[in-house]
């Protein structure tokens, strides 16, 4: 998604054979990159210092991570796609949705469930996917209107700490945010985000969000543990990405995954950790950097959650808690808010 700077216009509508899709590009060329070079400087020079986990996914980050959503171990991924499943017909009941906005779409694949109820016992119309990579994006927008006959696809590409504002508006909406992404915000920038989705809400539509829930320590940090090793590759991926972007030298096999619960704060924090004095320069950035031997730099936190914490986060944003599902094990929920009339 990095290298993918062929975008020559901010805005451009595309014309498929059966005209129901539709591409919005709010990322412009090289954007990206800016924005990785601005995110490795300050995180590199910062002390500690860290890396925004954004950064995990090019065309590598994004295979690790979808070997991790089949890994045993990563309970999160069944846990949802069951939830949906299990809650797709009482959901679009819930909602009476005619268009449905996922935040953070890729493939869309535990989605379609809900969309393939919303298409026939409801009456979606649109569906807008959001995504960073318009490339996946393309893709996934052509797959669903060839699957989905009459609904339009509207997508959307940009950063969602950005281009929020450029959903379109109009009908009822379902706003969806799967996975447990949210978890990967600290409360304060969880909260503005939450405030910028509710900002584009009209009275009436709905947020759904997955998120994964405190439970035991043990079974949190062996889902990022993993003893196969796919989620330590993925970590350490993120130092691959800064290599291949920006001409840098980390040596991947110098540095230790660190994946730790922190009870405080309920969230597990992810971390690589230097295993020795060691120099690494970043060319394109002419920047040298210097580690120190067992130097810990966080790359991730994915917060866990409770019912109470997280209804009154939302009601902290002005939504209103209309379900709550979680899954057979209590491992993961699903949440669904309105906005309520004014
Ligand atoms: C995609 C952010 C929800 O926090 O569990 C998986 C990413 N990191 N293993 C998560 C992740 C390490 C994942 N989220």
């Amino acid at each position: 998604m990095i290298e993918d700077e062929t975008t020559t216009s901010s805005s451009s509508p595309t014309e498929p054979p059966d005209g129901r899709v539709t591409v919005d590009v709010h990322l412009g060329p090289g954007e990206l990159d800016q924005a990785l070079r601005h995110d490795v400087s300050t995180g590199l020079t910062g002390n500690p210092k860290e890396l925004p986990p954004k950064w995990f996914y090019d065309e590598q980050g994004s295979a690790l991570f979808d070997k991790i959503t089949r890994l045993s171990e990563y309970y999160q991924t069944e846990a949802e796609r069951s939830i949906l499943g299990d809650r797709a017909t009482e959901l679009i009941e819930l909602v009476q949705a005619d268009t449905i906005v996922e935040l953070g779409s890729g493939t869309s694949d535990k989605t379609r469930t809900v969309l393939d109820e919303a298409t026939s016992t409801g009456h979606l119309t649109r569906f807008v996917p959001f995504d960073v990579s318009e490339e996946f994006l393309r893709d996934a927008a052509h797959m669903l209107a060839t699957r989905y006959p009459r609904l339009n696809v509207h997508g959307v590409v940009g950063d969602f700490d950005r281009h929020l504002h450029h959903i379109p508006a109009g009908g009822r909406r379902l706003i969806m945010l799967l996975g447990g992404t949210i978890g990967n915000y600290p409360p304060v920038e969880r909260r503005r985000f939450l405030s910028e989705i509710v900002a584009g809400m009209q009275p009436g539509d709905h947020f759904l969000v997955g998120v994964d829930l405190v439970k035991d320590p043990a079974r949190i940090e062996l889902a990022y543990n993993d003893p196969s090793g796919v989620t330590e590759a993925f970590n350490k991926n993120v130092l691959g990405v800064i290599n291949r972007n920006l001409g840098a030298d980390f040596d991947l096999d110098t540095f230790s995954h660190i994946a730790h619960f922190d009870p405080e704060h309920e969230w597990i924090e992810i971390l690589l950790q230097s295993d020795h004095d060691q120099r690494v320069t970043i060319e394109e950035l002419d920047l040298v950097v210097d580690f120190a031997a067992g130097e810990r730099m966080r790359t991730e936190i994915s917060a866990k959650f409770r019912r109470e914490r997280l209804d009154a986060e939302l009601a902290d944003v002005g939504l209103e808690s209309v379900a709550w599902w979680p899954d057979a094990n209590n491992d993961f929920a699903v949440s669904v808010a309105v906005r309520p009339p004014a």
